[in-house]
């Protein structure tokens, strides 16, 4: 089996395992000098001026709306084409979720559709613009759309890990920038954990106070934070998957590539469109299929499991919907949430494993049977 998001392929060597091990001989297992490492490598690796280890991706994002502001009654413009957790994080401040929807190409936030939202929102906050399945989302335009209604970015970079826009990496250029370190993405901690990178020293210090109670480094409670904290053993794994990352991208390209060129002929297949100016880090390989539940099920008997993230649009899932009766059309989202499908996709593809799939993609088409 060809399996699309391999749990058996996390990368586990003798570096990983005596990392772990030397935190469990420290008996320091939070707020150590692990976590301390991870947070200085990973602004270096992100070219970013701080890094703060939190518990999961959602709580980086919850941690950075509070930090920029984003509160009850706000307004945060994101893309209805994402996991649930970006706008969830918004929700349980008490922000309205504006839903914008996607360019039909790169699948990232639509930017004109965010210009007309933004112009008709109450009371425009935040705009997330969400770097979905590795790609950057289109950062000039958002940003100059955020600055003309005064919003702070927020980027969703939980799936992008060393993505780049125009040069820059993905979760640098906004105000704030949060990753998911899920045992799934492109690096993991070994559980759930997440990270909140800014150049803003304010942002920065709000984040620190709010994932450890509110509580400053002299010991006052000054905010109502919470537990978001990201303990010593899974900072001593993502440092070592942190000095990986870069390669794995690549190499996550190179296999990307390989469908790319094995699939440019199968007039049923759309294969992913990368804009010019930007990197791509493959952390989903997704194509839009004609009749691609049928296409699934062949891949399936000829041992190649498929996967489909969004089978629904965001907005048109039940906590969102209860919350607002008046929910928008977005016609590019509700269309692609039937199209699109992940084929399998992790560094350590073989030539011969997408090879295989690609065979099995063209005889489904080609009519012959499992
Ligand atoms: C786009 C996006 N945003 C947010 C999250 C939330 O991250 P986590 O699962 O670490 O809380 C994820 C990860 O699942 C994600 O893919």
């Amino acid at each position: 089996m060809v399996e699309h998001v391999p749990f058996t392929e996390i990368y586990v060597d003798d570096d990983v395992v005596d990392r772990t091990e030397s935190v469990v001989r420290s008996r320091r297992y939070v707020q150590g000098p692990e976590l301390d490492q991870f947070e200085a490598e990973f602004a270096d690796e992100f070219e970013v001026e701080h890094a703060a280890g939190v518990s999961s991706g959602t709580a980086a994002l919850s941690l950075a709306f509070r930090a920029c502001g984003v509160g009850r009654g706000d307004d945060v413009l994101l893309p209805a084409h994402t996991f649930f957790a970006t706008a969830s994080s918004a929700m349980n401040l008490g922000a309205n979720p504006v839903f914008v929807d996607v360019d039909p190409e790169t699948y990232t936030i639509d930017v004109d559709d965010l210009a007309r939202k933004a112009d008709r929102a109450d009371d425009p906050a935040a705009v997330v613009p969400v770097h979905i399945y590795g790609q950057p989302a289109d950062m000039d335009a958002v940003q100059a759309i955020a600055d003309d209604h005064d919003m702070a970015v927020v980027e969703d970079a939980c799936q992008a890990h060393g993505a780049r826009y125009d040069g820059e990496m993905v979760g640098s250029i906004g105000d704030v920038g949060c990753f998911s370190f899920y045992p799934s993405k492109n690096m993991t901690v070994g559980g759930d954990g997440g990270m909140v990178v800014t150049d803003d020293d304010d942002i920065d210090a709000a984040v620190r106070r709010l994932r450890n109670q509110g509580r400053t480094p002299n010991g006052d409670h000054v905010d109502l934070g919470l537990n978001y904290r990201l303990d010593e053993f899974k900072a001593a794994f993502g440092r070592e998957h942190l000095s990986h990352v870069t390669e794995w991208g690549r190499m996550r390209r190179e296999n990307a590539h390989r469908y790319d060129e094995r699939l440019a002929d199968v007039a049923a297949v759309e294969t992913p469109t990368v804009r010019d100016d930007r990197t791509h880090v493959y952390h989903l390989y997704e194509i839009q299929a004609d009749d691609r539940d049928e296409l699934r099920s062949f891949l399936s008997d000829r041992g190649v499991e498929t996967g489909i993230h969004y089978p629904q649009a965001l907005h048109q899932h039940p906590a969102v919907r209860r919350r607002d009766d008046d929910l928008p059309t977005l016609p590019t989202v509700e269309r692609l949430v039937d199209r699109i499908v992940s084929l399998p996709m992790h560094p350590w593809l073989t030539e011969a494993e997408t090879a295989h799939v690609c065979d099995a993609i063209e005889a489904f088409y080609r009519g012959e049977s499992p």
